[in-house]
């Protein structure tokens, strides 16, 4: 159980190093003017967005292991299958925006960019002490 329990936390850290830095570029891109820049931003951003699919679903499969196949539980695992479903929509969501940049579509200011950035500092937050202290 514990190896299953170490790559979980292996791969949503992978996983949150992708959901950290992937706003911070489009707050970067978001200031842009000229073109290179834009385009080379466009190709780090996709190749980081792709990097970050098959680090959430192992993460996620692993989380699934533990609780399903070792079936760790309690009450504290319901706010937190919230948060992890507030996380894989995030992820979506940055999906999206990354093609609003790709077809230089992006409505949003580097402002609105900084605050979104800091939703998974939050959702780590409240996810980890959730699943370490347990408060109910
Ligand atoms: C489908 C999604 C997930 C499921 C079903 C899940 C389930 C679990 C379970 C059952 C444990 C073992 C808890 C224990 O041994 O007391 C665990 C550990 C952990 N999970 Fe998840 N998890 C999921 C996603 C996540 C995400 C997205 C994060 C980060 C934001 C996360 C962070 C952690 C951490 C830090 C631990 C280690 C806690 C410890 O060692 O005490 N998990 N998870």
């Amino acid at each position: 159980m514990l190896w299953i329990k170490a790559l979980h936390i292996i791969f949503v850290t992978s996983w949150f190093a992708g959901l950290f830095y992937l706003p911070r570029l489009f707050v970067n891109h978001a200031m842009v003017t000229d073109n290179d820049t834009s385009e080379r931003l466009k190709l780090m951003e996709a190749k980081l967005y792709r990097f970050m699919l098959p680090l959430a679903v192992l993460a996620l499969v692993f989380g699934l292991w533990l609780w399903l196949g070792y079936g760790i539980t309690g009450k504290w695992m319901h706010p937190k299958l919230t948060f992890v479903a507030i996380l894989i929509g995030y992820h979506w969501y940055c999906g999206k925006l990354l093609n609003d940049f790709k077809q230089n579509k992006n409505q949003r200011s580097h402002v609105w960019y900084r605050w979104f950035n800091e939703v998974p500092v939050i959702v780590l937050a409240i996810v980890v002490i959730l699943v370490v202290v347990k408060p109910f």
